[in-house]
């Protein structure tokens, strides 16, 4: 495949090229999404029923936590005066956020035969608060969880260019769809699998509109090659974080070795290549 990253560096017209900024932002989720099928794949080679209830159940909330979050924005935008159409994606997103919990809901009660889940500090696991992590998050239960949400706050804070700010808002989330991809390719080996392979599917064609869908706008606005370089580098950041939380998510199945191999691949863009957020719908 050709070096983008030589052609990037070879032109210092990103912001006049479009097309080659929006590969380096693509080649670079793409791999992402190499890198998440190998995570998912570890959990398939190492299902049982523990991991199986521990992820679902963790997901359930994170979906609940992102309604949460989508309801402040139907308020945000609508004391902003924002348009309707604005406030009409608000309300969209956060309705899909609903179906994306009580999918898995249905999943879990159906999993666990009407049984409630038995760790009560579960719906922490999606208190995202202000955009960091909230007081019900426990960093004690999930370090790694609570380290990307807190990364995600750390990085946008850190940087002086309004640009890689909106980058990293529309790669927070929006990544997660190299994570529900993934599942969609599950191996169907029994009922439990086929329910999530289903509602998977609904979820990443959600999810590729709740921040992939702002790529293509991001890459006609580059203002320089050093905040293109910036972006990069802590969206890069971000993602491998996302790695050591899907690990931790379903319960360790890749150990400390394989996983500072799969990041070590991730950096050097050694990671395959699963073309989801270069084939995004133009719009
Ligand atoms: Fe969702
Ligand atoms: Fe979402």
């Amino acid at each position: 495949m050709a070096n983008t990253h030589e052609t990037a560096a070879g032109t210092n017209s990103l912001a006049a090229n479009g097309e080659i900024a929006l590969q380096r932002l693509t080649d670079v989720m793409d791999r992402f999404a190499g890198a998440m099928t190998r995570v998912v794949n570890a959990y398939a080679d190492a299902r049982n029923p523990q991991r199986d209830a521990h992820w679902l159940a963790l997901q359930m909330t994170k979906e609940f936590g992102a309604m949460v979050a989508y309801s402040r924005k139907i308020i945000d935008t609508t004391r902003k005066m924002e348009p309707l159409k604005a406030i009409r994606k608000a309300c969209q997103d956060c309705y899909e956020e609903a179906e994306h919990y009580v999918g898995y809901r249905l999943i879990f009660d159906w999993y666990e035969e009407g049984k409630p889940y038995q760790n009560p500090d579960m719906w922490g696991y999606g208190d995202f608060g202000d955009f960091a992590p909230g007081p019900e998050m426990k960093q004690s239960l999930w370090p790694e969880h609570h380290g990307y949400v807190a990364m995600a706050k750390r990085l946008s804070e850190e940087t002086a260019s309004p640009w890689v700010r909106d980058v990293i808002y529309a790669n927070r989330e929006g990544a997660a769809v190299a994570f529900h991809h993934a599942m969609t390719l599950l191996p169907a080996t029994d009922e439990f699998a086929k329910r999530v392979i289903a509602h998977e599917r609904e979820v990443a064609r959600d999810e590729l509109y709740h921040g992939p869908q702002l790529l293509r706008e991001l890459a006609r606005t580059v203002p320089s090659e050093a905040e293109m370089e910036e972006a990069v580098a802590k969206i890069t950041e971000l993602r491998v974080q996302e790695l050591r939380q899907r690990n931790e998510q379903f319960l360790h199945p890749l150990d400390p070795a394989a996983m500072a191999h799969l990041e070590s691949d991730f950096r050097a863009m050694r990671s395959e290549c699963v073309p989801i957020f270069s084939a995004m719908p133009r719009n």
